[in-house]
């Protein structure tokens, strides 16, 4: 039988930038801004600073270290190293997969449309009523059809020629709009209420288990943790990749990236008046508040508009593609499919369970909270006891890169004891919130 070459990333900038891709997006410049808003502002911030390098940056590393030890996607790469019962979990990562993507690219969609709107006609005179009307119906499921299509195009040009060529384009380009934005949003009269609500944490809410709780969700989430697309991409590194390295850079990317879309957020939000509508929070905020800010600043917030339209849609394309990848590849490895197939028909399936989420906001924030919360949090959170405390020597794999045996033994301990004690925390607290929301939403 002829053995197939698996495929890798052509250079280690390039592996970073898809990584970093598939980290920044809908997350950092969406969910983070409204997550802030809802859950009281700096406090947040801050605890969210202290999830992704407490809790974000080595489950990171223990994913990183499976897939390049395996250099299988999830389902193959958890037989492997830890024995044909941990398929499970790569299953569990599949199915997550699928679920994050089919809404993810709704809300894309929208994306795409806001951007199309900018440039055309300008942003719609009266924000609220746009939205309602143009978040679900025909309308969100053609945008919605459209953005998989262009998703699956890029994951079937493979892993090089396709998501690395892409990652090396797109995540410059993000990072260069994110940071003019910010410096823009900085000159707007009102901007300092709008940094203090961001930056200045009242005591109180900091040890609120719902804010640690949202926190860590929401670093799960953004880092594209907890199912299987950090894993995916390291399965394509080489032996000499430095992991810790790669896993700090990624990290420190993504929050640098939503911290900015804070900088850029509040300081309009605030700079309008319009605090009061981003606290009443919902997925629709930054889809009417934004466009609202906008609105009033005339010619120049039609471009402003399409700059942040533009940066959200390309960091929700590259995270399509990460989580259409972690489908598509375990296709192409376990049921031996071509990869052309595989995405094909993967991102097919993935776009009609999409559909109920084109048709009603509240499917939507159904799929968002099981998959994109609970599920990332659990899948989190069995990775690290598995790496911590199943598979034989899981300190080889990482070891080059930390500057000493201290640090090294320093994050079995953590992989072993600090993450599962405080997701065991987070996921008492979110399934709470999912089992909620499950009976309101059937009742
Ligand atoms: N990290 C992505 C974002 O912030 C979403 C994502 C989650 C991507 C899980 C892949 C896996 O938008």
């Amino acid at each position: 039988m002829e053995a197939r070459i698996r495929e890798g990333w052509g250079t280690r900038i390039g592996f970073i930038l898809a990584a970093v891709g598939s980290a920044v997006g809908l997350g950092n410049m969406w969910r983070f801004p409204y997550a802030t808003a809802d859950r009281g502002g700096a406090a947040f911030v801050l605890l969210y600073l202290l999830m992704v390098f407490i809790v974000g940056v080595p489950v990171m590393l223990a994913e990183f270290s499976v897939g390049r030890r395996a250099r299988l996607s999830p389902i193959g790469a958890l037989r492997a190293v830890a024995g044909p019962r941990w398929a499970a979990l790569g299953y569990v990562y599949v199915a997550t997969g699928f679920l994050i993507l089919a809404y993810y690219s709704v809300i894309a969609g929208w994306t795409m449309r806001y951007t199309l709107e900018a440039l055309l006609s300008g942003f719609s005179a009266s924000p609220s009523e746009y939205f309602e009307h143009s978040a679900t119906g025909i309308g969100a499921l053609m945008y919605h059809v459209v953005f998989m299509g262009v998703t699956i195009s890029i994951v079937v040009g493979g892993v090089k020629g396709g998501i690395e060529r892409a990652s090396l384009v797109l995540m410059p380009l993000l990072f260069f709009l994110i940071v003019g934005l910010a410096i823009w949003a900085a000159f707007q009269p009102g901007a300092g209420e709008g940094y203090q609500f961001y930056l200045r944490p009242e005591p109180g809410k900091l040890l609120s288990a719902d804010t640690l709780s949202g926190a860590a969700g929401q670093a799960f989430f953004s880092l594209s943790l907890g199912m299987g697309a950090m894993l995916t991409y390291a399965s394509y590194l080489g032996r000499d990749e430095n992991l810790p390295g790669s896993a700090a850079t990624v990290s420190v990317s993504d929050f640098a990236v939503a911290f900015f879309a804070g900088l850029v957020v509040f300081p309009v939000i605030f700079a309008f008046g319009l605090h009061g509508e981003i606290s009443a929070s919902s997925v629709g905020t930054l889809f009417i508040s934004l466009p609202a800010a906008f609105l009033k600043m005339g010619a120049a917030g039609r471009l402003v508009g399409l700059v942040f339209f533009v940066a959200l849609l390309v960091g929700a394309l590259t995270s399509a593609i990460s989580l259409l990848e972690v489908v598509t590849s375990s296709l192409i490895d376990n049921w031996k499919l071509d990869r052309a197939r595989a995405a094909l028909g993967s991102g097919i399936a993935i776009m009609l369970i999409g559909v109920p989420c084109a048709y009603s906001l509240d499917v939507l924030g159904l799929y968002d909270k099981i998959a994109g919360e609970f599920l990332l949090v659990v899948g989190a959170f069995v990775l690290a006891v598995l790496v911590g405390w199943r598979i034989p020597d899981p300190l080889g794999e990482v070891r080059k890169g930390f500057a000493s045996e201290r640090l090294l033994k320093g994050w079995l301990w953590v992989i072993r004891v600090v993450v599962p004690i405080i997701l065991a925390v987070v996921i008492y607290q979110v399934g709470k919130a999912a089992v909620e929301l499950v009976r309101a939403t059937l009742s």
